[in-house]
């Protein structure tokens, strides 16, 4: 009989996050590598901070070899719908975005002060021939 493979939802897979059953997502697949903790050459440690996420780039970060990737076929138990896909996600994500939003609001905030840094001087000097002018007239106005 043909093997049962499914689709998963996130939600499903994430609730297998832990020693005694740990699943993981790389590529759109979904692995169950509880009995492969032990044997991993990279530890278990890697393995479960790769759940609850999609691990395809710690796994590509990684540069496991050709042989590794074989080896992954053993543990693939379904694939993942990829729309569920959401938490750490979005959460590893939304720092750069924020990153990316500050970084741009400080660099305008950085230019204002630029134009003020030339602006400034020029003002102080319209203001101090502004004076010498209303100075000079209000003299004359006087004699
Ligand atoms: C079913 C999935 C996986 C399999 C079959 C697997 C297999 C292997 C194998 C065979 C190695 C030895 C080096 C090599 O041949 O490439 C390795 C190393 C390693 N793996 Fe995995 N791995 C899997 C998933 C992951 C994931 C999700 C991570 C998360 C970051 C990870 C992290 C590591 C690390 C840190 C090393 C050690 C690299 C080094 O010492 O240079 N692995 N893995």
């Amino acid at each position: 009989m043909a093997p049962n493979f499914k689709v998963y939802t996130f939600e499903e897979v994430s609730k297998h996050n832990d020693k005694n059953d740990c699943w993981i997502i790389v590529h759109g697949k979904v692995y169950d590598i509880t009995s492969f903790l032990d044997d991993h050459p990279g530890g278990v440690e890697p393995l479960l901070m790769a759940t609850e996420k999609d691990a395809s780039n710690d796994f590509e970060d990684i540069g496991h070899s050709d042989s590794a990737i074989e080896d992954m076929q053993n543990y693939y138990v379904g694939d993942i719908d990829t729309n569920t896909i959401t938490a750490k996600v979005e959460n590893s994500a939304s720092p750069t975005i924020q990153g990316v939003v500050s970084s741009t609001s400080n660099e305008s905030s950085g230019s204002v002060l630029k134009i003020l840094q030339y602006l400034l001087p020029l003002l102080i000097l319209g203001f101090a021939y502004a004076m010498q002018y209303y100075g000079k007239s209000s003299k004359q106005s006087e004699s």
